[in-house]
């Protein structure tokens, strides 16, 4: 069977953290009482206001297709946001409306990347950063970071990096960050920014998380540090996370006109355009507020407090402060040493935890990094209240 599938099918890895929710779900389904803090998602519902949006949207035979590239409505108000929120200048012929941020990735991939082309991205990384780089033929190449270095790659890393590599073609740059939560600050990013433009690389610039950061960390885009560094870069962005619309399926991306072009080109070729009543919804979620965005946040500030608290109170257990996303991602390292189990990875860990204390966390190997594992915050206080006791109890009883 393998024999019929393409070297490009066979070397695509399932996604770690759809199997853990999978198996979580599975497990519910058959009467196991599974707490999962593995889902990628916020537990909130679709605020009204834009649910409306895409009723009327409906009502009003808003159903055919529409231009690949978005409708003309919603790229006006993606370059509205890109103004006011980082304060970044584009023309609509600069936007592309994606089914999803991660659609999006895939068609400026495929529009930037030749075979073998280099794509260099910080780990712990998104999991589907490496894949997508993989499905175009590129090369992930990793930078490693840890808890010591915030998560964060350094400037002078990036140049030590890109001085051995034969076919440097971007970097991926993700803040707020998943799974770490870390969050770039302006001079980081200049320096960053600054190393790209001396090796004549791009920038993906993935700010999915934007809208979610905490104890007043502001967010910055990178492609504000100047236009020239605007120039070289690709924002990606879209509703999924900060308006709770994971299913509905938009993201966005803004950048050079030719990059873009050939990305909604390819993507005419691909999916067409993102189904035209979540387009009409989408506008309505960019343009309107009725508090709920931020009475979202607010409570993903409340859980995460608590959350990363009471994990830097396990013994053992190293937590550091995330600052955006739903994500906190403890250091497991003592357990994977310390154990009378035969525990050695993350995710013989995490097998062992939902199987035998009905908590699920996703493994840090998922995301390159095997000392970790990840929890969602997005998730009910009562959940992760007593998601921790059990993971807690599950640690005890390895040791
Ligand atoms: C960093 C990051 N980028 C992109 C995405 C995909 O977002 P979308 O739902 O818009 O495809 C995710 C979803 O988990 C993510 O974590």
């Amino acid at each position: 069977m393998n024999s019929m599938l393409s070297h490009r099918a066979r070397a695509i890895k399932p996604s770690p953290t759809l199997m853990v929710s999978a198996l979580a779900k599975k497990m519910k389904s058959e009467g196991y009482d599974v707490i999962n803090f593995g889902v990628g998602e916020p537990d909130f519902n679709t605020p009204d206001y834009i649910k409306n949006a895409a009723k009327k949207a409906l009502d009003d035979n808003f159903t055919r297709y529409t231009e690949s590239a978005g409708i003309p409505e919603l790229r006006e108000v993606i370059v509205e946001k890109f103004l006011k929120d980082n304060n970044l200048k584009y023309s609509i012929d600069e936007i592309l409306v994606s089914p999803g941020a991660k659609a999006s990735i895939i068609h400026i991939l495929l529009a930037i990347c030749d075979p073998r082309d280099e794509v260099l991205i910080p780990s712990p990384y998104w999991v589907s950063y490496t894949s997508q780089v993989e499905m175009v033929d590129g090369h992930p190449i990793l930078l490693p970071t840890n808890m010591s270095t915030n998560f964060k790659i350094t400037a002078h890393q990036l140049e030590d990096a890109l001085s051995s590599l034969s076919s440097p073609k971007a970097l991926i740059l993700n803040s707020p960050n998943n799974p770490t939560g870390t969050v770039y600050n302006k001079q980081e990013l200049k320096e960053i920014a600054e190393v790209c433009l001396k090796h004549n690389i791009l920038i993906l610039s993935d700010e999915i998380y934007e809208k979610l950061t905490y104890d007043g960390e502001e967010h910055h885009s990178i492609a504000s540090v100047s236009k020239k560094v605007q120039d070289i870069t690709i924002v990606v962005n879209g509703v999924s996370k900060s308006y709770a619309m994971t299913g509905w399926r938009l993201g966005y991306a803004a950048g050079p006109h030719e990059i873009i072009k050939y990305a909604s080109r390819i993507q005419s070729h691909t999916t067409s355009n993102v189904n035209s009543m979540t387009q009409k919804a989408a506008v309505v979620a960019l343009t309107q507020n009725d508090g709920s965005i931020d009475r979202m946040r607010q409570q993903f500030e409340k859980r995460r407090n608590f959350l990363v608290a009471e994990l830097n109170n396990i013994p053992n257990i190293k937590c550091t402060l995330p600052k955006g996303a739903f994500y906190a991602m403890p250091n497991v390292s003592f357990y994977l040493q310390n154990n009378t189990k035969d525990i050695r990875t993350s995710a013989d860990l995490c097998s062992y935890l939902i199987q035998n204390f009905y908590v699920a966390v996703v493994p840090g190997v998922a995301f390159g990094a095997n000392n970790y594992v990840r929890f969602s915050y997005a998730n009910s206080m009562d959940n992760i209240e007593k998601g921790l006791q059990r993971f807690e109890e599950g640690l005890k009883s390895i040791l």
